[in-house]
């Protein structure tokens, strides 16, 4: 199999729970897109959650209007998540369980039990040409379900690799194993296959072997590196400022 270079979707949710803790108008997530996009990632993707704990509805109509990179809606089943998708027509909707009380998306969707419910919710979806991708787990009735009701994409939950991997819990190649098992049927079944979740500089790598892989989405991680690959240059920015002012009599 011919490999093809992975695409690289950046989620950039992170951005936007720094700037909602202090309730600025920064760090802007549509500033950070930008960035992804100059440091050659390959899409932005953002998750609205129903308690708009980060991402808010401003910021998917700011990164519809004036980003640049293909736009991938992560979102729970629901109606006012369907009329919002509706409305802003992204490249394509990923589709999430979603819990109030949870830190971040745990498992995956549970396709097989919600065939009519999908099916229903994805008819206008569909007609507007969205592409439509299901966040599941990597086992192959759920992918079955993901194909009957004419999903475009799976996305892998990698979260259980991720997880045992940076505890140096040697099962980790047991679950690489299956995901790979499952990428493969799900591109046999003609679905692309997409995965994230805890993917991180260590842990990508095996993921990204995966000869089906089409497109990583990564957030937490790369927010986290950023925050240590960023800090020298922001704290000798204020220094300069500072003393800029003090000694050079600049005014600002
Ligand atoms: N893919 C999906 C479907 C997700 O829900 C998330 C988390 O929002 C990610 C990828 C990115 O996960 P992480 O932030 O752990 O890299």
């Amino acid at each position: 199999m011919k490999l093809d270079e992975i695409r690289l979707g950046v989620n950039i949710d992170h951005v936007a729970t720094v700037r909602n803790a202090r309730g600025t108008n920064y760090p802007d997530p549509l500033k950070a897109a930008k960035i992804v996009k100059e440091a050659g990632g390959n899409g932005i993707t953002a998750h609205l959650r129903e308690d708009r704990r980060h991402i808010l509805d401003k910021d998917i109509i700011n990164l519809k209007k004036y980003n640049s990179l293909p736009l991938n809606l992560e979102m729970a089943v629901t109606d006012e998540m369907q009329k919002i998708a509706l409305d802003v027509i992204p490249n394509a909707i990923c589709l999430v369980p979603e819990k109030r009380e949870e830190r971040t998306t745990e498992g995956g969707l549970d396709v097989c039990n919600n065939i009519t419910r999908l099916r229903s919710f994805l008819e206008p979806i569909k007609d507007k040409s969205i592409r439509v991708s299901l966040f599941i787990e990597p086992v192959e009735k759920q992918i079955d379900a993901a194909n009957t009701i004419g999903a475009d994409i799976i996305e892998l939950h990698t979260g259980y690799f991720c997880n045992l991997y940076e505890r140096n819990d040697k099962d980790y190649v047991e679950v690489l194993k299956v995901l790979e098992k499952a990428a493969s049927y799900a591109h046999n079944l003609g679905l692309e296959v997409h995965a994230g979740h805890g993917l991180t500089t260590e842990s990508v790598g095996l993921v990204s072997k995966i000869p089906e892989m089409k497109e990583l989405n990564i957030g937490h991680a790369i927010i986290s590196d950023s925050i240590f690959m960023g800090l020298r240059g922001a704290v000798q920015l204020m220094k300069q400022k500072i003393n800029d002012a003090r000694f050079l009599r600049i005014q600002e």
